[in-house]
């Protein structure tokens, strides 16, 4: 949709008690929903995700889009939001429940796409929130025995934000686990899929190829090295995914 120019047009939005400024173009409304719409589908502590069905919610979906595009350079402002659920993260207090980011997702990927765009609102971001969402997004594909992979093109915080995700999980698996491990049993137990896996070993050196076959080597002391300097979790606040409920 290159019709529109890539000219800043909104510099600020006002959400609950934060004046946000703005990154890039949008489209934007106003909207006076204290909550979102859809169903609570998680609680834990003053957290609460709602599932929003963008073909119930057309307006509520398509304000979320604009409010990414707000944040993001490349992606393009119009969705057919019917195709896509919306996993809205919130943080409740007395005064009701205030939005601290979002992912979407299509209903049905033919590509295993378990989540098209997120986002952190600026105030809440580098908190741990962004993988939080993403973990949410492994754990609903974990539900439905399926793995799954962000869409491509990610941005360069999205990239960063999946690449500790990655690499928090991974190594922690490794660090544990006894004896030899593929990527296939690693894929099965976090969603993750194969090629993200690999890729992500192959980053941290931990991928040697032996008679024509990717080997996980996992040395303890590389592996310490490596999960200190992948940054805290920021996985604590799904502290338990058996609360996710339907
Ligand atoms: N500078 C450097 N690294 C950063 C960063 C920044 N400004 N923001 C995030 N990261 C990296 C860090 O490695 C961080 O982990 P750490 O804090 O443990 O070191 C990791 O990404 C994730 O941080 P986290 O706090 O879990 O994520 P977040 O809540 O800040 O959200 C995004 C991450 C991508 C959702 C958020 O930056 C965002 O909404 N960006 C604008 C929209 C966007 O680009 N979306 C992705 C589209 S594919
Ligand atoms: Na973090």
């Amino acid at each position: 949709h290159e019709e529109f120019t890539k000219v800043k047009n909104i510099a600020t939005v006002e959400l609950g008690r934060y004046e946000i400024e703005t990154w890039y173009f949008s489209l934007s409304r106003k909207c006076d929903l204290k909550h979102p719409p859809g169903d609570e589908i998680y609680r834990s502590g003053t957290l609460s995700m709602f599932e929003v069905d963008g073909k119930k919610n057309k307006v509520y979906g398509q304000n979320l889009c604009y409010l990414a595009k707000l944040f993001l350079d490349h992606k393009t402002l119009y969705y057919d939001v019917d195709l896509f659920l919306f996993y809205v993260l919130c943080e409740c207090d007395d005064r009701g429940c205030h939005m601290v980011g979002y992912f979407s997702k299509e209903k049905h990927s033919e590509e295993s796409y378990n989540l098209a765009c997120i986002l952190t609102l600026p105030p809440y971001q580098r908190k741990g929130y962004g993988k939080f969402l993403i973990a949410f997004s492994y754990e609903l594909s974990k539900k439905e025995g399926k793995v799954g992979t962000p869409e491509r093109p990610l941005s360069d915080l999205g990239l960063l934000s999946y690449r500790g995700y990655w690499t928090r999980v991974l190594l922690d698996i490794l660090k544990k686990h006894k004896g030899n491990i593929s990527i296939k049993e690693l894929s099965d137990m976090t969603a993750i899929k194969a090629e993200d896996i690999l890729s992500t070993l192959q980053g941290l050196e931990l991928i040697q190829y032996r008679k024509g076959q990717h080997v996980i080597c996992a040395d303890p002391k590389v592996l310490d090295r490596h999960l200190k300097a992948a940054g805290r979790g920021g996985l604590e606040w799904l502290k338990n995914p058996a609360c996710i409920y339907y």
